[in-house]
């Protein structure tokens, strides 16, 4: 009775070595048969009770063993089978194929704006004045001529650091004018693009950060003129040679005598007429001569040298540029509405 067992054993250890699974359903049906919750082998450590005491152990051993060489033939079996498969794909490689296609990234329609306008004025020879954005109370209003009661300081239209009055967030490219100023002399020419901050309520057409390029030239004998035949040039490079713009008069306390400036896109198109409110006219910057007492504030002699400045907002010029209607879209980086200027510049 026992040798017939010890027999049986044996037969099944030479079955599992012998066993050769050609395919993972297979090598599954080897799994189940020899480890298996049901395998053979359990059956036959039932056995153990019909064995002579004195043969138990050894039987015992025995079918370890087996179990053993099950485990590892499995382990074999399933790493011959896995790299046949992965060799097999290998060779179904088809290296002529074309690559995944690489999803590209896309400018921001308000970084290509800017590049525009910047582009425009370094073609006349201004150069690009890049400066913080965290500011203090003295660059951003007290050397732009910016009385302290001023109502543009007031906490409602300033983000001031936590518990500071003296550090803010700029909320206006002027800021970069009284920097560039206080470190250099005439002949000065800089643009300043950048991104600025009020406090004030987000809407379609308005929100509480926006971008800004700011111009300033100070030398000898820079005229009104000047500046208007500047922001003409501007005009046409950005709108069309025919472009036109008016100048109305205005206040800013930094600049004397001051205005705002309107380029005139027509109501021919139903985005111009809505951008204009049906006028013709959209107001896109606000400009003057540098008031002296902003010279004299950063170390510039007012008495040998003016100047002019404009600042000019961004989001609105761009709402036009891609026929946008909504400015709150900027800013909330959906790479549904970013992927459609995936061939901008
Ligand atoms: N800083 C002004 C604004 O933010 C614009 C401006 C700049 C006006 C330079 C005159 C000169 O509205």
């Amino acid at each position: 009775m026992s040798a017939e067992i010890f027999d049986k054993v044996r037969q099944l250890g030479k079955d599992i070595q012998e066993s050769a699974p050609k395919s993972m359903e297979e090598l599954e049906q080897f799994r189940i048969k020899y480890l298996g919750s049901k395998n053979v082998l359990k059956s036959l450590f039932g056995e153990i009770r019909n064995i002579a005491n004195e043969q138990k152990k050894e039987f015992g051993q025995l079918v370890n063993s087996v179990k053993q060489s099950a485990e590892q033939k499995f382990s074999s079996l399933k790493n011959e089978l896995e790299s046949a498969a992965e060799d097999a794909a290998a060779q179904d490689l088809d290296l002529s194929m074309p690559g995944e296609p690489l999803q590209l990234g896309s400018r921001h329609p308000i970084a290509v704006t800017m590049n525009r306008i910047i582009k425009i004025f370094e073609r006349i020879g201004f150069v690009v004045a890049d400066d913080r954005e965290i500011e203090d109370d003295w660059h951003n209003f007290t050397a732009m001529n910016t009385p302290e009661d001023h109502p543009a300081r007031d906490m409602q239209d300033t983000f001031y650091l936590l518990n500071s009055t003296e550090m803010l967030l700029r909320t206006h490219t002027s800021s970069v004018q009284s920097r560039v100023m206080v470190n250099a002399q005439p002949p000065i020419r800089i643009i300043a693009p950048g991104r600025v901050y009020r406090n004030e309520t987000i809407s379609a057409r308005s929100h509480c950060q926006f971008h800004q390029v700011e111009g300033l030239y100070v030398d000898e004998n820079v005229s009104f003129a000047d500046l208007k035949q500047t922001l003409l040039y501007f005009a046409r490079e950005m709108f069309g040679p025919e472009a036109k713009i008016r100048l109305r008069p205005s206040y800013f306390p930094f600049t004397e005598p001051s205005a705002e400036v309107d380029v005139y896109l027509g109501t021919a198109t139903e985005k111009d007429y809505r951008l204009t409110k049906g006028t013709g006219w959209l107001e896109i910057l606000g400009c003057g001569m540098v008031d002296p007492a902003v010279l004299e504030n950063c170390g510039i002699d007012s008495s040998k040298y003016s100047g002019f400045a404009f600042g000019m907002g961004i989001e609105r010029q761009a709402l036009r540029l891609y026929d946008i209607g909504d400015i709150r879209l900027f800013f909330e980086n959906d790479v549904r509405f970013l992927k459609q200027f995936a061939s901008a510049l």
